[in-house]
Formats: structure tokens, sequence, C-alpha cells
């Protein structure tokens, strides 16, 4: 009889292969993304105080130069991290319930099945379609100058984008039905970040629930509230 010894692989690939690694890194970049979507949703409502408020906070970004690239390549990298893991992780589950469980039972209790923890690869690959065709749509959209300069270079005029954009109902609308999803995605990914995270007290699991739900909604609302609003009222003149 061959006995074989396997060699145990180093931590850092342990990270990528084990199931709990891969939730791991998953919970912890989603948190990032979470820091991510707060500071931009927050950078957005600055619309309110107007268009030259916004337009300044959005030249003040681009002002950073090479120190706002490097923020946009760790951004990628958690955004390709994040799906990507998560992408597999899902298989992963798809493929063990295949081969071990027919019936699909209601876990309860610490596994927190819900329906936003069922819709999460759905909701997650919206979100991701959704980010592609944002960038298209702003980021990479079209450029207006702005009346006003700051430090005497031209400013990108991109509360007028805005206004622009979200005069459409199919935007306004389909934004406000993408931050929807969002929340959902964040309900259950926030809970079960923490709890890859070893929070796992069974004390802890309603104020954790209840945080994600929380944080979850007031995202969501942060941010559609800004093309209903423009939708609605016209925009800033
Ligand atoms: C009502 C909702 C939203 C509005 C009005 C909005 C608006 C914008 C605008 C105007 C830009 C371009 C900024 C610039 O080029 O300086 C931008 C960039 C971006 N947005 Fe949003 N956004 C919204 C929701 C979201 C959500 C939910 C996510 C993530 C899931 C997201 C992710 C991004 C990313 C990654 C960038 C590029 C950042 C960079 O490269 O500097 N946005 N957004």
């Amino acid at each position: 009889m061959s006995t074989q010894v396997r060699e145990k692989q180093p931590l850092w690939r342990q990270l990528f292969t084990s199931q709990i690694g891969k939730k791991l890194l998953t919970g912890l970049t989603g948190l990032g993304l979470t820091l991510f979507v707060i500071v931009h949703m927050a950078g957005n409502l600055s619309y309110f105080a107007g268009n030259e408020a916004y337009n300044a906070y959005a030249h003040k970004l681009l002002s950073l130069g090479p120190l706002l690239y490097i923020a946009e390549l760790g951004l990628l990298a958690f955004f390709v991290f994040h799906i990507v893991l998560g992408v597999n992780i899902y298989l992963g589950k798809r493929k063990a319930r295949e081969q071990g469980y027919k019936r699909y039972k209601t876990a309860g209790g610490q596994s927190k099945q819900s329906l936003s923890s069922r819709s999460m690869i759905v909701t997650g690959v919206i979100l991701g379609v959704f980010l592609v065709l944002h960038l298209v749509s702003f980021k990479f959209g079209a450029y207006y100058e702005a009346a006003e300069s700051i430090d005497g270079k031209p400013v990108r005029d991109l509360a007028r984008l805005l206004n622009e954009k979200f005069q459409s109902p199919l935007y306004a609308f389909g934004y406000s039905g993408v931050m929807v999803l969002l929340a959902l995605h964040l309900r259950h990914g926030i809970w079960s970040a923490f709890q890859s995270l070893g929070a796992t007290n069974p004390r802890l699991t309603p104020l954790i629930y209840t945080l994600g739900a929380l944080v979850g909604l007031l995202i969501a609302v942060g941010f559609f509230i800004l093309p209903l609003w423009i939708f609605f009222t016209g925009g800033n003149a």
C-alpha cells in the first residue's frame, strides 16, 4: 500500500485555494469596496451644494495626479479579486450541492439564508455590468468644460453631465433600481464578511446583521436621491 505524503501549502496559497481563505479575501475586499462606495456617495452629495461645488470636488480628486492612478489601480485590484473569488465560491458551492445535497434547505439561524444571501451571485453580476456601463457613461463620458477654472486650470463640468444623463427615465430609474440591488448585496455581504473574520458569536449575529442592513440601506438612499432629484426637479440650474 502506498502512502502519499501531501506537502502543506504555504499560507498565502491556502488563502487563494481553501474555501475559508477565499471567503476571507472576498470579505476583506468587499469591506474595502464598501468604504470606497461610502466615500463616493458622500462625494456625490456635494452636488446638492451646487454645480460649482461638485465640479470642484471632482477636480480636487483629479488633481491628485499619480496618487489617484495608484488609488484607481488598487480599487481595480479589489474589484477583480472580489468578483473572481466571489464567482469561484459560488461555483464551488453549486458543485458541492449537485454532488451532495439534492434538496435545498433553508438554514435560518447562523447561516442566515435570505433573499439577499441567495441572490448574491445575481446582484453581484448585475453590479459588475452596471459598473462597466457606469464608467463608460461618466468617467469616460462626454467631456464638457466648466465656465469656471481653478488655479488657472480648466475644470471638467461633470455636474452638467449628471444633469443631462438623469433627465432620462432609463438612467434615473435604472440607477435607482441598481442601488436597491446594491443594498441587498451589502446587507448579506457585510454580515458574511464579519463571519469570515471570526465574528461568529451568536450574540453578535443580530447586531452585525442589522448593521449590514442599515449600511446597505443608507448607501442606497444616499446614492439614488441624486438621480431621482435631478429627474423630478430638472437638477441644478
Ligand atoms: C447614483 C449613483 C452614482 C452616481 C451619480 C455616480 C457618479 C459618478 C461619476 C460622475 C463618476 C466620474 C468621476 C470622475 O471621473 O471624476 C463616477 C466614477 C466612478 N464610480 Fe460612480 N456613481 C454612482 C454610483 C456608483 C456605484 C454604486 C459604484 C460602485 C459599485 C460606483 C463606482 C464608481 C467607480 C469605480 C468610479 C471611477 C472612480 C475613479 O476611477 O476615480 N459608482 N461615478
